[in-house]
């Protein structure tokens, strides 16, 4: 084994004497690389192709093989806990100044150590706010760069397929539009921090059952449509450096071998330039895997070894590999710098604080507010009901963090409520109990949260799950609550959907997601109105298990003989329950402002949608509206949702005040993915807009015609 930290430190130790000293060039240049004297590649003022040529050429036939494996069995999503412990490590190449590559999970924090726990993603794709994004991919990188790291592994933005998936709080939830920007921008925010992004999982990968076996087959026109856009907008808007394939098998190819995807689409088409990293044991073959596109296999080169590649595959593959990763080592300036020290004392907690709050705030969904239960009026008491007021919530695996510090519901709330209240908390066990104390307080508010994580698949959408006995009867919990107090709300602290069957009984309801480390301080100032409730639903919530997408069909879910068959092709999330015509409980797109708005002004034209909302209440709150397509179906073989996503905006208005927003469409926004013809196409028809403050609230709505149609 290469002593690869002990050298890089020393190389580290130079670099910040020189910096100390006042010569930062001298630092930057004394980086890990050397002297471009005896070394050209090293010369900074070179472009990232020729510096690989360069260093390439040098390079023995094992070396390139040995780039193209990290070198640490142990980490991966059961690791993580202490604080050295990388996810993956990839030694590089010392005696060429080749440095080594550090990689933390993930997507909702670094899972190295402890660091600051954000809201989960699900929470950020209910903030509806690429700003947010973008300051969250920022937030990660900048600790993940703290801890000694060189790429983060997120973000996660497999659509959403069903809601059981054990993933779902970790992914952006059920559109492709609105993953595809939110991912695009935490990629953005991540990468500006000096961290290589690795975008995850290619090309699909929608369940825990069977993840590592399963035979997915989806047809080309839902792969485009659906699974893809979030990684294109991450490559074509991004500029993410690596893309982690997945486990799986799309179509007959394993993820991680796929040419069809890494090869032909996303290099060729998309022009990605950086390099391809494997899911831990996510490659079957090292021939199929090399010669698919794969550059580089995790953990550890299982498969990717000098045994298996050389002589085997053509030492093209194996030099394109090398070329790949060593490429964008030097476009993204890792040889030109020091190593990142592990050094806790560089992470600002107060920002990254901040940072969780806010970002929990902007996500918090309020659900349903009868007769304006919330904001809280200061009551002088409060019941808090429910183990989770104790607790701070997360998904389990890959994606989860642990906290430098949290803030519970009840401390959030018992702070916020001051000395002048009484806040009593029961941790609703025992209903009788729970319903006295609900009874005995002028607002009673019950915490439910739900199981989920990398690994399994959640047993069932309801909150009483049988095959989940640990959470107890929770249904049973808010329900005799609900007889108990008039005044009752419920915080969900849940990964994603699930079932409200007593919504009818409370008054209010706000799915606080996973909120993070801040969550309880956050949930406080939303409840007592310091701050509007941000979010809008990223996942469409069901009346009834049955009325979700692939619900009661094995072959769809959770497969048969492992296999599962994508038939319900492109109808996805709400654009399943709108062509069903489902009604949902709460539809994509929804969400509570405490404050009330009109739309009006709607102005259309096949390049872009104008409309105008106003503040009609008396508070400052958030408006998110949102424009809605239809597209008009080319013929029976492509059937078209009612109506997709194809922009947003989150604005923030003092009452009596106007925003105009502008959506614009360009022709991609117009297309559907001709499978016979194998690219983008405008049908010619009329197509149907719709601008609202949510999938099942369209207040405006107009047509444009396109390729000689009428409306
Ligand atoms: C997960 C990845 C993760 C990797 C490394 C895998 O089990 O699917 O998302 O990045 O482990 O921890």
């Amino acid at each position: 084994m290469v002593p690869a930290k002990r050298w890089m430190s020393a190389a580290g130790a130079l670099a910040s004497v020189l910096a100390l000293a006042g010569v930062p060039d001298l630092a930057q240049a004394a980086g890990r690389c050397g002297d471009p004297a005896q070394r050209p590649w090293c010369d900074a003022r070179l472009g990232p192709d020729q510096r690989a040529a360069l260093l390439l050429a040098r390079l023995t036939a094992d070396e390139k093989i040995s780039l193209m494996a990290t070198d640490d069995p142990l980490g991966g999503p059961l690791g993580g806990f202490s604080e050295n412990a990388h996810a993956d490590t990839n030694n590089g190449i010392p005696r060429l100044g080749v440095p080594p590559v550090y990689m933390a999970d993930g997507p909702a924090g670094v899972r190295q150590g402890k660091a600051t726990a954000l809201p989960a993603p699900i929470a950020l794709a209910a903030g509806f706010d690429p700003a947010a994004a973008r300051r969250y991919g920022g937030t990660v990188a900048w600790e993940a760069r703290h801890r000694g790291n060189d790429v983060i592994f997120g973000p996660t933005v497999d659509v959403l397929r069903t809601p059981l998936n054990g993933r779902t709080f970790e992914g952006l939830g059920e559109d492709p539009y609105l993953s595809a920007g939110l991912g695009a921008s935490w990629v953005q925010g991540a990468q500006k921090q000096g961290v290589l992004a690795s975008v995850k999982h290619l090309a699909v990968y929608a369940q825990e059952s069977d993840r590592l076996a399963l035979k997915m087959k989806v047809a080309p026109r839902t792969l485009r449509e659906i699974y893809l856009p979030p990684f294109e907008a991450a490559v074509k808007t991004g500029g993410t450096a690596t893309v982690m394939c997945g486990f799986g098998q799309l179509n007959g190819r394993w993820a991680c071998e796929d040419g069809s995807v890494l090869n032909k689409i996303l290099r060729t088409e998309w022009g990605f330039k950086g390099f391809v990293v494997s899911d831990h044991t996510a490659v079957h073959d090292a021939v199929a895997g090399a010669t698919g596109g794969l550059d580089m296999e995790l953990p550890v080169g299982m498969k990717f070894n000098a045994w298996n590649l050389k002589n085997k595959v053509p030492q093209q593959v194996i030099d394109g590999a090398a070329r790949n990763i060593l490429r964008t080592m030097f476009a993204h300036g890792v040889f030109d710098r020091p190593a990142y020290a592990n050094d806790l004392t560089r992470i600002d907690r107060t920002a990254s604080r901040t940072a969780a709050r806010q970002l929990a705030e902007s996500g918090m969904t309020l659900l349903q507010n009868t007769g304006g239960a919330l904001p809280l009026k200061s009551p002088r008491s409060i019941a808090l009901i429910g183990k989770g007021a104790n607790e701070v919530p997360s998904g389990f695996g890959s994606a989860q963090v642990q906290p430098f510090s949290t803030v519970t519901p009840r401390k959030g709330i018992a702070q916020r409520a001051g000395a002048g209240a009484q806040v009593a908390y029961d941790d609703g066990r025992d209903h009788r109990a729970a319903a006295d104390a609900a009874r005995k307080a002028q607002v009673a508010i019950v915490f439910a949260t739900d199981t989920q994580g990398e690994f399994f698949d959640k047993s069932c959408l309801a909150l009483t799950c049988a095959r989940d006995p640990l959470k107890g009867d929770q249904d049973g919990l808010i329900s005799a609550v609900a007889a108990a107090n008039p005044n009752t709300i419920v915080v969900l602290e849940t990964g994603g959907p699930v079932l409200t069957p007593w919504a009818g009984r409370v008054k209010g309801i706000v799915a606080a997601w996973y909120p993070g480390q801040q969550g309880g301080e956050a949930l406080a100032r939303v409840l007592y109105g310091d701050v509007d409730p941000g979010g809008r639903l990223p996942v469409t919530f069901p009346v009834a298990a049955g009325d979700a997408p692939t619900a009661g069909n094995p072959a769809q879910y959770p497969g048969v003989n492992k296999t599962v068959a994508f038939s319900e092709g492109v109808f996805v999330g709400y654009r399943h329950y709108d062509a069903k015509r489902i009604k949902p409980r709460f539809p994509f797109g929804h969400g509570l402002s405490y404050t009330t708005f009109r739309y009006g002004g709607l102005a259309v034209t096949p390049t872009g949608v104008q409309a105008t909302v106003t503040n009609t209440g008396s508070r400052t709150g958030v408006a998110v509206p949102q424009l809605y397509l239809g597209l008009p179906s080319p013929g029976a073989a492509v059937p078209q949702p009612p109506r997709q996503l194809k922009g947003y905006q989150k604005v923030t208005l003092a009452p009596g005040r106007s925003a105009r927003v502008t959506f614009p469409l360009d022709r991609r926004a117009l297309s559907y993915w001709d499978q016979a013809g194998g690219g983008w196409k405008v049908a010619k028809g009329c197509y149907r807009v719709g601008v609202g403050p949510s999938s099942r609230d369209l207040p405006l709505t107009g047509a444009f015609a396109q390729g000689g149609g009428a409306c």
